[in-house]
């Protein structure tokens, strides 16, 4: 097993930056610089408020300020960090295309390539490779090939270590994974990081596998969590009908032990930054090889998740008298799940750009979203002029604010502190009827309508 001291990490994001965090905090003995080009990242990265890290994560600020300046170093110099290393971990963003061959759907590799070309050049060592990013199966093939023709003769070995941790509860799965997938070819590389993980990782939560196995059980895992949600959700839309209630069906199924209760919560529709696009990039990837029913069959889970977007708004739409036009709507969250400050492809995104189109007036309040990133995730959409997003759209600093005056409040996240507000209060304060569009179904064990709310919630009449 070849022993190692220093790690460097490129890509200082939501998984190299708190994955790193954890593995110094474990490893004391172990030197680990996490290395970005994005200058404002790192210079969050080293704040001394640690208020101010580039992400929000619960227990991240602790861990990091037990570590960093220990063995955890954040810093712009990709050069030396590559240069000192034994292991270096790939944790560049890996996007959807948005240009050329497979535009839509393939993962844009760009970054990747980018990284392999820059570790060729600057190795004058042998060094362990790790892609942390999730990558299309069999792109280790080409990292190798990158690697080896245009380095500097010195031995890389390549493994896959996906990440598995959820926003939110970064710190928590990273502390107590259910799993560690290590993919493989060369056994004492694998035992090399096996080793670092075993600091804290049970060894029987270390599962060992080839290249190929553990780079594609990332997209798999992603594409079964999200076909559960889209599963729930689509059941919503029947018991919506039928009168049957979406939770009490879920934990009718999820007690059955071989279906388990996980990932059976009916919503407005998954976002952040992976779901759809490792979908995508597995429909790619299946359509590649010529299998279209299996492309066909995982793209449904896309289409049902954009359908129970349109969904929602149209619901809002419809249930507020088929007009919208100048009705001030309040946005309780605009973070793609609970506790974290990550916005992409959440479902707050789609649904307030749908009722921009009917021309209403949004006004939004996230505890942790700023508005600079609210109107980003919309000018990027293209669907009008900043101006006019600005013009039609308000961000606001407090729940009441947002609420004050409103035809009606959208609950696009699950934040806890939407559930202690005073209704009672709100409902004196909005305009009549007041309108309650629960996308989370958070709300309902307050008995809204008792206190003159009309209340729609996702998946019961
Ligand atoms: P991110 O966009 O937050 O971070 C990626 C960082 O890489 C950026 O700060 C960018 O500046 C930097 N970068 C890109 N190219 C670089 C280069 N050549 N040199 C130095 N820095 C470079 O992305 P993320 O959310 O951390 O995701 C990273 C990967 O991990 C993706 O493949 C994603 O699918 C996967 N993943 C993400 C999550 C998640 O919860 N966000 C979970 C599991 C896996
Ligand atoms: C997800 C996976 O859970 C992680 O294992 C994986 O590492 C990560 O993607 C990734 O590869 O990026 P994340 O997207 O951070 O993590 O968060 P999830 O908790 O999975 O939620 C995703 C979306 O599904 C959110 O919008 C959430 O609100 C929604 N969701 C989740 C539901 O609507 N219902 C549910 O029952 C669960």
């Amino acid at each position: 097993m070849k022993e190692i001291k220093k790690i460097a990490c490129i890509g200082a994001g939501y998984v190299g930056g708190p994955t790193m965090s954890v593995i110094a905090q474990k490893n004391p003995h172990l030197t680990v610089t996490v290395v970005d080009l994005n200058q404002m990242r790192i210079d969050a990265w080293n704040s001394s408020d640690l208020d101010k890290l580039p992400i929000y994560e619960p227990g991240l600020s602790s861990v990091v300020s037990e570590a960093r300046g220990r063995n955890l170093f954040f810093s712009t110099d990709v050069e030396k960090a590559i240069d000192e290393a034994d292991m270096i971990f790939i944790s560049v963003n890996t996007p959807t295309k948005t240009y050329g061959k497979g535009k839509g759907q393939a993962a844009d590799l760009k970054y990747i390539e980018l990284c392999a070309r820059q570790i060729a050049k600057i190795a004058k060592t042998d060094k362990i490779i790790v892609e942390k990013s999730t990558l299309p199966v069999r792109t280790a093939e080409s990292l190798k090939g990158i690697l080896d023709n245009t380095g500097n003769g010195v031995n890389f070995d390549i493994l896959s270590n996906p990440e598995f941790l959820a926003e939110g509860t970064a710190i928590a799965d990273l502390h107590q994974p259910d799993r560690v997938l290590i993919g493989g070819e060369n056994s004492e590389a694998i035992e090399s990081l096996v080793n670092i993980y075993e600091s804290w990782v049970p060894r029987e939560r270390i599962l060992t596998t080839n290249l190929w196995s553990s780079e594609l059980s990332k997209l798999v895992a992603n594409a079964f969590l999200a076909q559960r949600v889209s599963s729930i959700n689509a059941i919503s839309e029947l018991c919506e009908q039928t009168g049957a209630n979406i939770d009490e069906v879920a934990r009718a199924i999820g007690q059955d032990s071989r279906i388990g209760s996980k990932f059976l919560k009916a919503s407005v529709g998954f976002g952040g930054s992976c779901f759809q696009k490792d979908i995508l990039n597995l429909v790619y990837i299946a359509r590649s090889y010529n299998l279209n029913v299996v492309a066909d069959y995982w793209e449904q889970v896309i289409t049902l998740n954009d359908h129970q977007k349109s969904r929602f708004a149209e619901n809002i739409i419809q249930t507020m008298y088929n007009t919208v036009n100048g009705k001030k709507i309040a946005f309780l969250g605009w973070a793609f799940k609970k506790d974290t400050n990550d916005t992409r492809e959440s479902a707050a995104i789609y649904v307030a750009d749908y009722l921009l189109d009917e021309e209403a007036n949004v006004v939004v309040y996230d505890p942790k979203v700023s508005a600079e990133q609210i109107y980003k995730d919309l000018d990027y959409l293209g669907s009008r002029t900043s101006e006019e997003n600005r013009r039609l759209v308000k961000v606001v600093d407090n729940y009441f604010e947002a609420i004050n005056g409103a035809h009606a409040v959208a609950v696009l996240t699950e934040w806890d502190e939407f559930k202690q507000l005073d209704w009672k209060n709100i409902k004196l304060n909005m305009q009549l009827p007041a309108f309650i569009f629960d996308g989370r179904n958070v709300l309902e064990h307050l008995d809204l309508a008792e206190l003159g709310f009309l209340y729609k919630g996702i998946g019961k009449q």
